[in-house]
């Protein structure tokens, strides 16, 4: 594995390898854990050269707490990507990224309205800028992205779309603990009490996916949640929603298989914890 920390290195030395190399890339902020390292190993299965990129965007970080508490593992994670196959690890400073405060912004219409794009104002723009500049400097022909967040792989979607980049984009399935908890870099910051309760967040998606498919309406599910939560003090809820997994809109009714999305966000604590199913 060859690591770069230079943008124009990188370019260099990706350029005479496009032409027999089927290049992925795979976004990451680090503190890398299995979910991520399953992204990095579908893509090795499925292309020629895997790009991983390790940046904490600060751009997309709506809360400057959250941003200083970000797990920093840079020298473990390079460790975590070369055993999982990683071929190149990009991992550039903030003044190499942005070397000016940059003046584009990305709106992205009603997905900012929902969800993540509701309660963290601003943060789609700066995962968008961000992902369109590693898109341009690495030039995959594949981007691996985890349903975990899977607003952010509808916003990724509509950009590759909208910018005619020339890229596949992969949604590869959320990795869980054995308890159901998604693998998120933040759950290193749960104390040892909220690790015990945070697999609740998925019981609860679990609980609302019972309640639709024995003909409950997702009114009725999200009602379940929100009953399940009060009696749980550590937690709060952000928001229970039930939408269109591709557009991420409301749905008043259970869609055709695969196209709903529960989705959740909650604080337990002070760490806020996201998670969805599709059904
Ligand atoms: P980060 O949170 O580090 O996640 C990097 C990638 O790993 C994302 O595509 C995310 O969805 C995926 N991922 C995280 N947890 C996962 C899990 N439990 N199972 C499967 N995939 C998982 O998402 C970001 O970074 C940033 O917003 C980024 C795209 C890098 C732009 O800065």
């Amino acid at each position: 594995m060859i690591r770069f920390d230079s943008i124009s290195a990188l370019r260099q030395y990706l350029q005479p390898l496009r032409s027999d190399h089927r290049i992925s890339l795979v976004p990451t902020m680090g503190a890398l854990h299995e979910g991520h390292l399953s992204l990095i190993e579908t893509a090795k299965r499925e292309t020629d050269l895997v790009v991983s990129s390790i940046f904490v965007n600060p751009i997309q970080f709506n809360n400057a707490d959250d941003l200083a508490r970000y797990p920093r593992t840079l020298e473990e994670d390079c460790q975590k990507l070369e055993s999982a196959g990683c071929d190149v690890v990009f991992a550039p400073s903030v003044d190499e990224i942005y070397s000016e405060s940059p003046i584009v912004r990305f709106s992205f219409g009603d997905l900012e309205t929902v969800m993540e794009g509701a309660f963290r104002p601003g943060h789609f723009n700066g995962v968008g800028l961000v992902v369109a500049k590693l898109f341009n400097i690495v030039q995959p022909d594949r981007a691996y992205f985890g349903q975990k967040d899977l607003q952010q792989v509808a916003v990724v979607r509509r950009l590759i779309r909208d910018l005619s980049f020339p890229i596949e984009l992969v949604r590869c399935p959320t990795v869980r603990e054995a308890d159901g908890l998604a693998m998120s870099s933040r759950n290193r910051n749960l104390t040892p009490t909220e690790r015990e309760q945070a697999p609740a967040l998925f019981e609860a998606l679990t609980l609302a996916h019972e309640l639709m498919q024995d003909g409950r309406s997702p009114a009725q599910a999200k009602g379940a949640v929100t009953g399940y939560f009060s009696s749980r003090p550590g937690f709060r809820l952000d928001y229970i929603e039930v939408a269109n997994a591709d557009t991420l809109q409301p749905v008043g009714e259970v869609l055709a298989p695969g196209q709903t999305a529960i989705c959740i966000a909650a604080y337990l604590g002070s760490v806020r914890l996201i998670d969805n199913l599709v059904f």
